[in-house]
Protein backbone atom coordinates (compact mmCIF):
# COMPACT_ATOMS: atom_id res chain seq x y z
CA UNK A 1 0.00 0.00 0.00
CA UNK A 2 1.42 3.66 -0.95
CA UNK A 3 0.60 6.04 1.75
CA UNK A 4 0.88 10.22 1.15
CA UNK A 5 0.69 11.89 4.03
CA UNK A 6 0.22 15.63 4.40
CA UNK A 7 1.29 17.97 6.95
CA UNK A 8 1.79 21.50 8.02
CA UNK A 9 4.00 21.16 11.26
CA UNK A 10 5.27 19.46 13.88
CA UNK A 11 4.68 15.86 12.04
CA UNK A 12 4.63 14.03 15.23
CA UNK A 13 1.81 11.95 13.92
CA UNK A 14 3.65 11.33 10.19
CA UNK A 15 6.61 9.81 12.65
CA UNK A 16 4.44 7.41 14.81
CA UNK A 17 3.54 6.23 11.11
CA UNK A 18 6.97 5.94 9.98
CA UNK A 19 7.60 3.97 12.80
CA UNK A 20 5.10 1.60 12.54
CA UNK A 21 5.49 0.84 8.85
CA UNK A 22 9.13 0.25 9.32
CA UNK A 23 8.33 -2.10 12.39
CA UNK A 24 5.91 -3.97 10.28
CA UNK A 25 2.74 -3.13 11.56
CA UNK A 26 1.04 -1.11 9.29
CA UNK A 27 1.67 -3.15 5.75
CA UNK A 28 2.37 -0.58 3.76
CA UNK A 29 4.86 2.13 3.06
CA UNK A 30 4.99 6.10 3.13
CA UNK A 31 5.85 6.87 -0.80
CA UNK A 32 5.66 10.96 0.06
CA UNK A 33 5.07 13.49 2.45
CA UNK A 34 3.86 16.83 1.22
CA UNK A 35 3.77 20.32 3.38
CA UNK A 36 1.92 23.46 2.26
CA UNK A 37 4.50 25.09 4.84
CA UNK A 38 8.12 25.53 4.38
CA UNK A 39 10.80 24.55 6.16
CA UNK A 40 8.75 22.17 9.19
CA UNK A 41 9.86 19.87 11.55
CA UNK A 42 7.89 17.05 9.78
CA UNK A 43 9.84 17.48 6.27
CA UNK A 44 12.44 16.84 8.60
CA UNK A 45 11.43 13.88 9.98
CA UNK A 46 10.77 12.21 6.48
CA UNK A 47 14.50 13.47 4.72
CA UNK A 48 15.43 11.30 7.85
CA UNK A 49 13.81 8.47 7.10
CA UNK A 50 14.52 8.75 3.04
CA UNK A 51 11.38 9.48 2.08
CA UNK A 52 10.70 12.01 -0.69
CA UNK A 53 9.07 15.19 0.44
CA UNK A 54 7.58 18.57 -1.44
CA UNK A 55 6.55 21.67 -0.23
CA UNK A 56 3.85 23.67 -1.72
CA UNK A 57 3.04 26.50 -0.51
CA UNK A 58 -0.31 27.62 -0.08
CA UNK A 59 0.37 31.29 -0.43
CA UNK A 60 1.84 31.06 -4.13
CA UNK A 61 -1.65 30.51 -5.34
CA UNK A 62 -4.58 32.85 -5.85
CA UNK A 63 -7.73 30.62 -4.55
CA UNK A 64 -8.25 27.51 -2.50
CA UNK A 65 -9.40 25.78 -5.47
CA UNK A 66 -6.04 26.18 -7.97
CA UNK A 67 -4.11 25.12 -4.49
CA UNK A 68 -6.14 22.15 -4.12
CA UNK A 69 -5.50 21.44 -7.72
CA UNK A 70 -2.16 21.53 -7.69
CA UNK A 71 -2.35 19.41 -4.60
CA UNK A 72 -4.10 16.74 -6.14
CA UNK A 73 -1.92 16.61 -9.04
CA UNK A 74 1.48 16.01 -6.82
CA UNK A 75 -0.70 13.49 -4.35
CA UNK A 76 -0.97 11.62 -7.37
CA UNK A 77 2.09 11.49 -9.09
CA UNK A 78 2.49 8.99 -5.77
CA UNK A 79 -0.03 6.93 -7.29
CA UNK A 80 -1.42 6.95 -3.25
CA UNK A 81 -3.81 3.72 -1.70
CA UNK A 82 -4.11 6.20 1.56
CA UNK A 83 -3.83 9.70 1.79
CA UNK A 84 -3.40 10.57 5.90
CA UNK A 85 -4.17 14.12 6.65
CA UNK A 86 -1.48 14.58 9.68
CA UNK A 87 -2.36 18.14 11.10
CA UNK A 88 -2.73 19.55 7.57
CA UNK A 89 -4.03 22.92 8.51
CA UNK A 90 -5.98 23.57 5.32
CA UNK A 91 -10.16 23.44 4.22
CA UNK A 92 -10.20 21.30 1.56
CA UNK A 93 -12.40 22.08 -1.86
CA UNK A 94 -15.19 19.38 -1.99
CA UNK A 95 -13.65 18.79 -5.25
CA UNK A 96 -10.70 17.49 -3.49
CA UNK A 97 -12.33 15.62 -1.12
CA UNK A 98 -14.62 13.91 -3.35
CA UNK A 99 -11.42 13.01 -6.03
CA UNK A 100 -9.93 11.05 -2.63
CA UNK A 101 -12.78 9.76 -0.86
CA UNK A 102 -13.15 6.46 0.72
CA UNK A 103 -9.29 6.43 0.65
CA UNK A 104 -8.43 9.82 2.85
CA UNK A 105 -7.97 9.92 6.74
CA UNK A 106 -8.14 12.82 9.01
CA UNK A 107 -6.85 12.73 12.91
CA UNK A 108 -9.08 15.69 15.10
CA UNK A 109 -8.12 16.42 18.65
CA UNK A 110 -11.77 16.29 19.97
CA UNK A 111 -14.41 13.38 20.41
CA UNK A 112 -16.22 14.50 17.31
CA UNK A 113 -18.55 15.39 16.47
CA UNK A 114 -18.09 17.49 19.48
CA UNK A 115 -15.79 20.41 18.56
CA UNK A 116 -14.83 20.18 14.75
CA UNK A 117 -12.64 22.94 13.92
CA UNK A 118 -9.72 25.03 15.88
CA UNK A 119 -8.67 25.34 19.93
CA UNK A 120 -10.43 22.39 21.06
CA UNK A 121 -8.93 21.71 24.20
CA UNK A 122 -9.31 24.89 24.96
CA UNK A 123 -13.20 24.63 24.33
CA UNK A 124 -13.36 21.15 25.86
CA UNK A 125 -12.17 23.07 29.57
CA UNK A 126 -14.43 25.79 29.16
CA UNK A 127 -17.10 23.63 28.67
CA UNK A 128 -16.54 21.82 31.60
CA UNK A 129 -15.93 18.45 30.15
CA UNK A 130 -14.97 15.53 32.03
CA UNK A 131 -13.09 13.80 29.33
CA UNK A 132 -11.54 15.13 26.23
CA UNK A 133 -10.06 12.98 23.51
CA UNK A 134 -9.09 12.48 19.48
CA UNK A 135 -10.80 10.97 16.69
CA UNK A 136 -9.80 9.40 13.37
CA UNK A 137 -12.10 9.36 10.53
CA UNK A 138 -12.72 9.16 6.49
CA UNK A 139 -12.48 12.63 5.22
CA UNK A 140 -16.18 14.04 3.47
CA UNK A 141 -17.34 17.00 2.45
CA UNK A 142 -17.74 18.11 5.61
CA UNK A 143 -15.29 19.60 8.06
CA UNK A 144 -14.51 17.11 10.36
CA UNK A 145 -17.75 15.34 9.69
CA UNK A 146 -16.72 12.47 7.87
CA UNK A 147 -17.61 8.96 9.71
CA UNK A 148 -15.38 7.96 12.86
CA UNK A 149 -12.97 5.01 12.63
CA UNK A 150 -11.59 5.27 15.94
CA UNK A 151 -11.39 7.36 18.95
CA UNK A 152 -9.74 7.41 22.28
CA UNK A 153 -10.43 8.99 25.63
CA UNK A 154 -8.36 10.89 27.98
CA UNK A 155 -9.90 12.14 31.25
CA UNK A 156 -9.90 15.85 31.94
CA UNK A 157 -8.58 16.51 35.69
CA UNK A 158 -8.57 19.31 38.18
CA UNK A 159 -5.42 21.99 36.67
CA UNK A 160 -5.76 20.63 33.14
CA UNK A 161 -4.40 23.48 30.93
CA UNK A 162 -4.37 23.27 27.01
CA UNK A 163 -1.20 22.07 26.70
CA UNK A 164 -1.74 19.91 29.22
CA UNK A 165 -4.86 18.09 27.39
CA UNK A 166 -3.02 18.88 24.50
CA UNK A 167 -0.09 16.46 24.92
CA UNK A 168 -2.54 14.06 26.35
CA UNK A 169 -4.39 13.42 23.24
CA UNK A 170 -1.23 14.02 21.26
CA UNK A 171 -0.44 10.68 23.27
CA UNK A 172 -3.27 9.02 21.83
CA UNK A 173 -2.91 9.90 18.62
CA UNK A 174 0.45 8.36 17.98
CA UNK A 175 -1.83 4.95 19.32
CA UNK A 176 -4.60 5.20 17.36
CA UNK A 177 -3.84 7.04 14.09
CA UNK A 178 -1.33 3.86 13.06
CA UNK A 179 -3.61 1.64 14.12
CA UNK A 180 -6.81 3.26 11.92
CA UNK A 181 -3.70 2.80 8.77
CA UNK A 182 -2.48 -0.73 9.40
CA UNK A 183 -6.64 -1.22 9.64
CA UNK A 184 -6.79 0.42 5.88
CA UNK A 185 -3.50 -1.36 4.69
CA UNK A 186 -4.75 -4.82 5.70
CA UNK A 187 -7.88 -4.12 4.12
CA UNK A 188 -10.16 -4.22 6.76
CA UNK A 189 -11.90 -0.69 6.97
CA UNK A 190 -13.86 0.75 3.70
CA UNK A 191 -16.06 3.80 3.28
CA UNK A 192 -19.52 2.43 1.82
CA UNK A 193 -22.79 4.36 1.43
CA UNK A 194 -21.15 7.12 3.52
CA UNK A 195 -20.62 4.98 6.72
CA UNK A 196 -17.28 2.87 7.74
CA UNK A 197 -16.70 -0.51 8.17
CA UNK A 198 -14.23 -2.46 9.74
CA UNK A 199 -14.17 -6.01 9.06
CA UNK A 200 -17.64 -5.43 7.01
CA UNK A 201 -18.93 -4.42 10.55
CA UNK A 202 -20.57 -0.61 11.12
CA UNK A 203 -17.85 1.33 12.94
CA UNK A 204 -20.65 2.97 15.65
CA UNK A 205 -18.92 5.06 18.18
C1 LIG B 1 -2.61 17.09 16.18
O1 LIG B 1 -3.10 17.54 17.40
C2 LIG B 1 -3.75 16.72 15.29
O2 LIG B 1 -4.84 16.17 15.95
C3 LIG B 1 -4.11 18.05 14.72
O3 LIG B 1 -2.88 18.70 14.53
C4 LIG B 1 -1.91 18.18 15.41
C5 LIG B 1 -0.77 17.66 14.58
O4 LIG B 1 0.34 17.34 15.31
N1 LIG B 1 -4.95 17.92 13.56
P1 LIG B 1 1.63 16.74 14.57
O5 LIG B 1 2.02 17.69 13.45
O6 LIG B 1 1.26 15.38 14.06
O7 LIG B 1 2.67 16.70 15.63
Amino acid sequence: MNIVVLISGSGSNLQAIIDHCENGNIPGSIVGVISNRPEVKGLERAKQHGIPTVTLDHKGFSDREAFDQALAKRIDTFKPDLVILAGFMRILTPQFVEHYLGKMLNIHPSLLPKYPGLNTHKRALEAGDKEHGVTVHFVTPELDGGPTVIQAKVAVIEGDTEESLAQKVLEQEHIIYPKAAAWFCEGRLQLTGGKAFLDQKEINL
